[in-house]
């Protein structure tokens, strides 16, 4: 079994550029090109939020149009940039998202690895966070299957990126997190974005990554005070191969062809 994680699209369906200078519709065009054409091809798409800039009924209209052009199914949960109505009005007929409730956090089963996109969202926050009833929610769904590998996928990582000026605030509730983690041997890999750079770290008992963008790379800020740069590192996905034994193992595959920096 094969997933891509794509990740920090930003999509804008005016066509205005984003930072003055990155066409994010050419950038998701490459990207989806890119899956479709790659030898394995993936299975399905996990989608890890700031799937959209502004969040806007348009932009998830284009979304969902432009993800339809995907060979495989693809799953999307929001970013700190979404707009979780808006999000629901175009996708929600898709069958995976919740019809109810506030959040947008569900489970992909009928795989041999057991997905659950999780929705760590803090209204006009920029950080993330999982609050009680978020946590209880995931706690209920990790019982459900303790023997079935498990992967989760979130926009917000839960430990701290290294990068500075975005690990502050914390991500709210990521004790707790990494307390129900650690209990639950079954999840091999947590797979985030937000940072836009590849990240790797053991966390909560476990194997945690960050994607890279699909439209642009910020800096490696690691000194205290450094701010945000957007770097001429090239549009990438995360791969995650799962054999049923080692892993899942993770790959960095750079989109080709991009029209993006
Ligand atoms: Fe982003």
């Amino acid at each position: 079994m094969l997933i891509a994680q794509i990740s920090d699209m930003h999509l804008r369906a005016a066509g205005d550029l984003l930072h003055g200078r990155i066409d994010t519709v050419g950038a998701l065009a490459d990207c989806i090109a890119h899956v479709n054409s790659m030898l394995p091809r993936p299975d399905l798409v996990l989608a890890t939020g700031d799937l959209t800039d502004w969040g806007r009924p348009e932009d998830y209209r284009l979304l969902r149009r432009m993800l339809g052009e995907l060979a495989m199914p693809c799953y999307v949960i929001p970013g700190n940039h979404d707009e979780r109505a808006a999000l629901r009005a175009a996708l929600g007929d898709c069958g995976y998202l919740p019809s109810g409730g506030e959040f947008l956090h569900y489970t992909i089963d009928g795989w041999p690895l057991r997905m659950i996109g999780l929705d760590t969202v803090l209204p006009g926050k920029v950080g993330g966070g999982l609050c009680t009833a978020r946590r209880q929610w995931l706690a209920e769904r990790l019982a459900e299957q303790p023997q079935r590998p498990t992967v989760l996928f979130m926009h917000h990582p839960p430990f701290p990126s290294g990068i500075g000026f975005l690990d502050t605030p914390p991500f709210e509730g990521g004790e707790e997190l990494a307390a129900l983690i650690s209990r639950h041997p079954q999840v091999r890999q947590v797979m985030c974005g937000h940072i836009h750079r590849a990240i790797y770290v053991n966390w909560a008992g476990t194997c945690a990554a960050i994607a890279p963008s699909t439209v642009y790379q910020m800096n490696l800020a690691f000194e205290p005070g450094t701010g945000f740069v957007m770097t001429n590192d090239p549009p990438a996905i995360a791969l995650y191969l799962w054999n049923g034994e080692v892993g899942p193992t993770g790959y960095i595959s750079l989109i080709s062809n991009a029209s993006s920096p």
